[in-house]
């Protein structure tokens, strides 16, 4: 699994949904505004419009092959170098996206042993039963779910003009969430420079 080799943590912030008209953009560039205002940590967004995924996999034991290797080549790196992932969901039926799911399934050591925080948005729930349903997959996939999330309800409500949450609380909560992401992710990279993750 490749590691950092400075003290900032490296973040993939994932745009979960694919929507046409969506809003989701607008959630992730405040989040990844946020970090970039830290020293401790770096952002790489992968939005999975422009790096779409395959929804057909391979027999199992296959590797993929054609058009899915180049597909594949723009997300799996970057989530392999990532120490830690930010996840952008908005609510579809009381789930996450279907895109996300795709993102998921199609990666497995990628996540392991890594902190994942939430950012969710949605109408009237705000995105938290996304949220409980992501934290059931990634427990699958050996990823450490963050307790503190960041939700917007009624998100295109929330947002002004600057794109920009009007309710500054909002900049509290962000920074909570990525104080606990650095405190795993930094503990995790550390612990597993000492002994490999036992899978
Ligand atoms: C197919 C679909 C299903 C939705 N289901 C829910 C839902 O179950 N709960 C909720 O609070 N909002 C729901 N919404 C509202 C969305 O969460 C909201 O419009 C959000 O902005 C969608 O994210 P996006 O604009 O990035 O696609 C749904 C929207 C769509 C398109």
């Amino acid at each position: 699994m490749a590691e950092s080799t400075d003290g900032v943590l490296r973040i993939a912030v994932i745009v979960g949904s694919v929507r046409e008209g969506r809003f989701g953009p607008v959630v992730a560039d405040w989040i990844t505004g946020h970090i970039a205002q830290r020293e401790d940590m770096k952002a790489d967004l992968i939005d999975l419009v422009k790096t779409p995924l395959p929804t057909v996999f391979p027999a199992f034991g296959q590797a993929p092959s054609g058009e899915v290797v180049a597909q594949l080549a723009a997300v799996s790196p970057r989530l392999d170098r990532a120490d830690a992932f930010v996840i952008v969901t908005p609510e579809y039926n009381h789930s996450f996206p279907a895109a996300l799911k795709n993102a998921l399934d199609w990666h497995n050591e990628q996540w392991q042993a890594k902190p994942v925080g939430f950012v969710s948005y949605g109408g009237l729930s705000g995105g938290l039963r996304a949220v409980e349903q992501l934290r059931v997959v990634l427990a699958e996939l050996h990823a450490v779910t963050i307790r503190n999330t960041v939700s917007f309800h009624n998100a295109a409500q929330v947002f002004d003009a600057d794109r920009k949450p009007s309710d500054p609380g909002c900049d509290g909560a962000a920074k909570a969430l990525l104080d606990q992401l650095s405190w795993w992710g930094r503990s995790l990279r550390e612990a597993k420079r000492v002994r490999p993750y036992a899978v």
